[in-house]
């Protein structure tokens, strides 16, 4: 979105006409946006056989995940529901790395029969797999490499009292059950949390798992996972993905000449495609003065973006009808009731009731978080695309709300 003559736009159409036309509360996305940035990902791990497994959980609309698919991206799933629609979206089965985590051992199941990737990241989970499968079905193992990194503890997974991967130090389990039932080991993978700026901690990973590796003689592939982090206010710090793909890509060669065989280097961004393509569009109902603070309150709040409640994160807000106006203090909050303050004490140009607001980075973990608490409905969701503003999805209705109810004699 950017601001052109006084009017925020997005691909050269004004945000407030997309507005008018859909209504609001309302997710807009821009497609060339997804699009640059997985392609900055490509350009950036370019010396190596890389593959994008975008995670599918920041935002599984179908024709987002088309986009991405049409346009040569992979992708990570963590429940067969997901699968299913990832499948729908026109993903092929090798091209879909299935990840879940305490999941039924059904689940893993019904993976294999779909023909995914799958990754385990439990030694009960990797024995029953032995078992009933040996070594005809391959699959990946999460490591957990007792690293703490990540925006907040939690979204960092890879910490030693995190619930994900087998930890590293229960390899020698790991390396007795794979003899034992000749498992075929495909890939190793890690994720060590979400937003982690410093390329370091990849590399450290990576020679963590470049060590283990030399024990697993049939590999295909080494998965890094996702976590590269956007910059969510001016200034903020972000992952160098140029930084990281050129000393990644070269301990990764290392790696394989030592080897003795070429891996493919695969890696699972969800924020950093869709974060910043994203914009939550919401209009003021109310400005509430009072004796300390004045709300701007909007017809939106936790139940359509959680992230600012459940992890304290930062998303930008602009008054997109008064791009020039003088600027006040305001506490941005939802309808809901719950304390659901989406921004606190920000400056926005001023404020009048009626006014059509944007929150950024709403993309990634916004509409796939959403719910339909207070029974209000979830909103409709629109993509730019070839300077066109297309609706992707409808909002709730009524009958949403009630589907699925079966009403019983009371
Ligand atoms: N791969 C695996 C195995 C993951 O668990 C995740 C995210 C990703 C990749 C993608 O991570 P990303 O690149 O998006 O950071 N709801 C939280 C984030 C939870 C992330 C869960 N796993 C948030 O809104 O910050």
């Amino acid at each position: 979105m950017e601001l052109v003559n006084n009017s925020y736009q997005i691909q050269g159409i004004d945000v407030t006409e997309i507005c008018k036309e859909f209504g609001t509360p309302l997710y807009v996305y821009d497609a060339q946006k997804i699009l640059s940035q997985l392609q900055g990902l490509k350009n950036a791990f370019s010396e190596n056989d890389v593959k994008v497994k975008y995670a599918a959980k920041a935002l599984t609309n179908l024709s987002i995940l088309r986009l991405l698919q049409k346009n040569g991206s992979g992708v990570d799933v963590v429940s067969i529901q997901e699968a299913q629609l990832v499948l729908l979206a026109g993903f092929q089965p090798a091209n879909i790395m299935f990840t879940p985590n305490c999941v039924a051992f059904e689940e893993i199941i019904q993976g294999v029969e779909l023909g995914l990737n799958v990754n385990l990241d439990n030694l009960s989970v990797l024995e029953k797999f032995g078992k009933k499968y040996g070594g005809s079905y391959p699959c990946c193992i999460r490591l957990n490499p007792h690293i703490m990194a990540g925006g907040n503890y939690k979204i960092s997974t890879g910490h030693g009292n995190s619930k994900f991967g087998i930890s590293v130090y229960q390899l020698p389990q790991i390396r007795q059950l794979v003899d034992q039932y000749k498992i075929l080991v495909n890939g190793l993978h890690i994720h060590t949390g979400s937003e982690i700026t410093e390329s370091d901690v990849f590399i450290k990973m990576a020679e963590i798992l470049f060590g283990i590796a030399q024990d697993f003689p049939k590999l295909k592939f080494i998965d890094f996972g996702g976590g590269f982090k956007v910059a969510y206010k001016e200034g903020d710090l972000v992952t160098n993905i140029y930084d990281l793909g050129l000393k990644l890509g070269k301990t990764f060669k290392e790696f394989y000449q030592s080897y003795g065989r070429k891996l493919e280097l695969w890696i699972e961004p969800g924020k950093y495609i869709v974060s910043e393509a994203g914009y939550l569009l919401v209009n003021a109902n109310v400005v509430k003065a009072t004796p300390t603070i004045t709300f701007v309150g909007v017809n939106s709040g936790l139940n359509h973006l959680i992230r600012p409640m459940m992890y304290e994160a930062y998303h930008e807000i602009v008054n997109v009808s008064n791009p020039t106006g003088t600027q006040k203090i305001y506490t941005i909050v939802g309808n809901i009731c719950e304390t659901d303050t989406l921004g606190s004490d920000r400056k926005l140009n001023e404020v009048s009731e009626g006014h059509l607001l944007a929150i950024k980075n709403a993309g990634a973990y916004g509409y796939s978080m959403a719910s339909n608490y207070n029974s209000r409905f979830r909103p409709a969701e629109v993509l730019v695309i070839n300077k066109e503003a297309k609706l992707i999805r409808k909002q709730d209705t009524f009958e949403d709300l009630i589907q699925g109810q079966v009403e019983i004699d009371i």
